[in-house]
């Protein structure tokens, strides 16, 4: 009568129950579709990436709803430069718009800001306001990370670089502590959507043992629902982390 009957699946309240005894901390999205959505009803793809940023808002405050300490995503890669410039425009206008909002927000939201991959090639007044943003939420409680002209290999390239430069033994610690993600966990569960099964160059370092969730559904279609989906059947899995 209304009620999930597969007993195999934990029910919504017991995945919370589960999430806050530190089974699950870190989440991250892989946000793919935005195109494919746009095309199916005859629309520019840029307005595929706009609906994907309010949907982005909800999931991102959905997990905080259900007690997701990191949340990571997926917004712009090293390759995505190659893209049509407009459209690269695009991406790039509704990520400063979403930093403005942020500045107005992440206090009430209780968000912990923080940028991942290469910002050198922004100006200098972006990198400050996310540098500001940072600073000013750090003592926040919910991290959310944005993953900005990321790239798994140049992270890694970046990280072996810094500890050359410094003269340090390149150890897996050292390099962990190096990655712009230094601090963060890794994450427990790297959610896909619009059926791509592959990392796209996204946290490889981090996910050596992440667990994966692929979902047919298109990032703009993304709902709360899904994100139980996904967290039910992460609580499903069974780590061993190399071992019996
Ligand atoms: C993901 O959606 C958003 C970014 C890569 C910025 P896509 O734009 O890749 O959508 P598809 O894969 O073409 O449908
Ligand atoms: C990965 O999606 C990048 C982001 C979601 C930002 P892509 O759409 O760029 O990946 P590929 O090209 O399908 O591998
Ligand atoms: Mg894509």
């Amino acid at each position: 009568m209304g009620q999930d009957t597969n007993l195999s699946v934990p029910s919504r309240e017991n995945s919370i129950s589960l999430i806050s005894s530190g089974r699950l901390r870190h989440i991250a999205f892989i946000m793919d579709g935005n195109g494919r959505w746009a095309k199916k009803r005859g629309m520019p793809r840029k307005f595929g990436h706009s609906y994907g940023a309010s949907k982005f808002k909800e999931v991102v405050r959905y997990c905080g709803d259900i007690g997701i300490e990191f949340v990571t995503v997926y917004a712009f890669s090293t390759e995505n430069w190659g893209r049509p410039e407009d459209e690269v425009a695009s991406i790039m206008k509704l990520l400063s718009d979403y930093l403005g909002e942020c500045e107005k927000t992440a206090d009430k939201d209780n968000l912990k800001m923080r940028f991942i991959g290469d910002l050198s090639p922004f100006d200098r007044a972006f990198r400050d306001r996310v540098e500001a943003l940072e600073k000013r939420t750090a003592d926040h409680k919910n991290s959310l990370n944005i993953a900005l002209n990321y790239g798994g290999r140049d992270e890694i390239v970046r990280a072996c670089r810094r500890l050359a430069e410094k003269g340090e033994p390149i150890t897996e610690k050292a390099v962990s502590d190096s990655l712009d993600t230094a601090g963060i966990p890794d994450p427990d569960l790297i959610v896909r959507t619009a059926g791509e099964q592959r990392l796209s160059n996204f946290l490889m370092w981090q996910s050596a043992y992440s667990e994966f969730y692929f979902t047919d559904v298109l990032w703009p279609d993304m709902t709360p629902r899904e994100v139980d989906k996904a967290v039910s059947e992460y609580f499903g899995r069974q780590r061993r982390y190399g071992k019996v």
